[in-house]
């Protein structure tokens, strides 16, 4: 379950979450656990055919998002600290930056933390098993991992062309 970490509070439950992130334009839901894939999530890697099964055994969520989002393409993002140049992955979206397409994200394992500016209020989404979060294209965000350094993430997509982190200036877009 996330929680929203803001200057003053924290955020915490899955409905005052949503209507939050909501209010900031972002879609979030809280799924329950998946059943039926629980030994591979144990692991810290999977190889691309224990990625594949895991994502056959979700392909029911694919199903419901593809006709509620209208997603076309899923892949599965495993990150954990003994992934070959951990460090310089994360440094590419560790940084403010947007896409020219959504980011979707339904985390299955494990844990991350996704920060944004969005109408001048920096916020952080600390994400974890079950979290499903959707951020609409040209929105000011970052991504890293927290001190336990793994996580396992569904990705969708509607259009695979626009995956490329632009670079936002963060004294230009925080009121302070
Ligand atoms: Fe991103």
């Amino acid at each position: 379950m996330a929680v929203v970490i803001r200057k003053q509070e924290s955020i915490e439950g899955a409905e005052a979450i949503r209507t939050f992130l909501q209010e900031k334009g972002l879609d979030y839901e809280s799924f329950s656990t998946p059943e039926g894939i629980s030994p591979l999530l144990g692991q810290k890697g999977l190889n691309d055919a224990e990625k594949e099964e895991v994502l056959s055994s979700l392909e029911y969520r694919f199903e419901d998002l593809k006709k509620k989002y209208g997603y076309k393409a899923r892949d599965l993002v495993v990150l954990h600290d003994e992934v070959p140049g951990i460090d310089e992955v994360l440094a590419k979206f560790d940084k403010l930056h947007i896409h020219t397409d959504e980011e979707v994200r339904y985390i299955i394992d494990g844990s991350g933390i996704f920060g944004f500016i969005i109408g001048g209020e920096k916020f952080e989404v600390h994400v974890s098993k079950g979290d499903f979060l959707s951020i609409p294209a040209n929105t000011n965000h970052w991504f890293t991992l927290d001190e336990k350094k793994r996580i396992k993430a569904v990705r969708y997509f509607k259009d695979n062309s626009g995956w490329v982190p632009v670079y936002v200036d963060e004294s230009k877009v925080l009121v302070h």
